[in-house]
């Protein structure tokens, strides 16, 4: 949005009283389909989002570096003397929205870039905490900015195999620095968007394709206005619950189970273990289904398996929500909606729904006051549109 761009811009200038060498954005996702099998070397179909997190930056020509998260008002310092303590410059823990950033610098440390000290504002219009991977953006946006800063490196940067370098240093950096054990669909995705399109990852080789989206249709998505709580704990148990599965299955992972070889073979594990597992291998075959669906323009049937979807994350993987529930039974209730589903990691957040392009503003409208009369609850309703991945603007 051109007005971030301007806030972070105007913002840098007042703080560091010089102009940004460079802005880049990066934006959040949706994902339409492949949800929880990102762990599972599964296939997604996520799209990157018209909403995004701008930076402006510069190298700090000091030892060391200063971010300013606009939207909190705080502000951290650090040095390449304290990235690996986790601390500011003080001696103090980092604050949590900090170990974002300086985990990037981490990551690309690791992997042997030199990171140059930054002065950096960043501000954001990806809602956090609701699903729509707010601190990938913040990776990808922070892992371009360091690239850029680099000197020179940008075209090398962004090239194909680079872009997806630059996804799992993001990962990198939220698993180990972070220390949250997210897959690789949230940074690929912000790494990687394309206007008007889905993006399908095999990720297991990390091949992928770009998806026209049909013009006729609208992404819309709804937030519950309900904090994905205990979302970490129950994530890593899931994650278990699929390892587990895979042992007693004798495959590397539940990517090499067909539906078939599961029905033959749920027996062999304990039911809770069972019902999990169902639940990836037929997401990964619906997810596979859905890009020939897609590419035919078959958006019925499309909306049909995101309808399917959410049934099997409410009943057997079991990370749906009360409220995502009824968001989703009124969406498949409004005209023009060919699906609706829990987007994300579940546990509260958002829905993601697609609808006839001519009838989402009225499907948004109808979609909030329903919801607001059901739970009490005030949601948030975006018409989303595909946008371009991570870069320099
Ligand atoms: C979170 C994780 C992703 C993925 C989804 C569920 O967004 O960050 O890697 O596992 O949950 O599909």
């Amino acid at each position: 949005m051109e007005s971030l761009h301007r806030r972070v811009a105007q913002l840098f200038q007042e703080t560091f009283n010089t102009e940004p060498a460079f802005i880049v954005r990066a934006p959040g996702r949706v994902n339409l389909l492949g949800e929880h099998v990102d762990y599972n070397d599964g296939f997604v179909l996520p799209a990157a989002i018209d909403r995004a997190v701008w930076i402006a930056c510069s190298p700090s020509n000091t030892p060391h570096s200063t971010l300013m998260a606009a939207d909190l008002s705080e502000r951290v310092s650090f040095s390449s003397e304290t990235i690996s303590a986790k601390t500011d410059l003080a001696g103090k823990p980092l604050p949590h929205w900090a170990k974002y950033p300086v985990g990037c610098a981490w990551a690309l440390n690791e992997a042997g870039h030199e990171t140059p000290s930054i002065n950096a504002v960043f501000t954001s219009d990806v809602p956090r905490g609701a699903g729509l991977s707010s601190s990938a953006a913040v990776e990808m946006a922070f892992i371009s900015s360091f690239l850029a800063l680099n000197g020179g490196r940008v075209d090398e940067a962004v090239s194909r195999p680079n872009i997806m370098t630059r996804a799992k240093l993001g990962q990198r950096a939220e698993n180990q620095y972070v220390g949250v054990n997210c897959g690789i669909m949230d940074q690929f995705a912000s790494a990687c968007g394309k206007r008007d399109h889905a993006l399908f990852l095999d990720c297991r080789s990390l091949e992928w394709q770009t998806v026209p989206l049909p013009e006729d249709v609208a992404i819309v998505v709804a937030d519950t206005a309900v904090p994905r709580s205990l979302s970490d704990s129950a994530y890593n148990e899931r994650r278990s619950a699929c390892e587990e599965a895979a042992r007693l299955l004798g495959a590397k992972s539940l990517r090499d189970v067909t539906v078939a070889d599961f029905q033959r073979n749920k027996n062999k594990m304990p039911e809770l273990v069972a019902r999990r597992a169902q639940h990836v291998v037929d997401e990964i075959q619906r997810t596979e289904q859905s890009v020939f669906l897609l590419k035919q323009g078959n958006v019925r049937a499309f909306g049909r398996l995101m309808n399917e979807c959410h049934e099997s994350l409410r009943d057997l993987y079991e990370v749906s929500c009360p409220e995502l529930d009824v968001m989703v039974n009124i969406a498949c209730s409004l005209d023009g909606c060919y699906g609706a589903r829990l987007t994300g990691a579940g546990f509260g957040g958002c829905t993601v729904n697609l609808v006839d392009h001519n009838e989402a503003p009225k499907f948004a409208q109808d979609l909030a006051e329903r919801y607001i009369r059901e739970t009490n609850k005030n949601p948030s309703v975006y018409i989303c549109r595909a946008d371009d991945g991570a870069g320099v603007v």
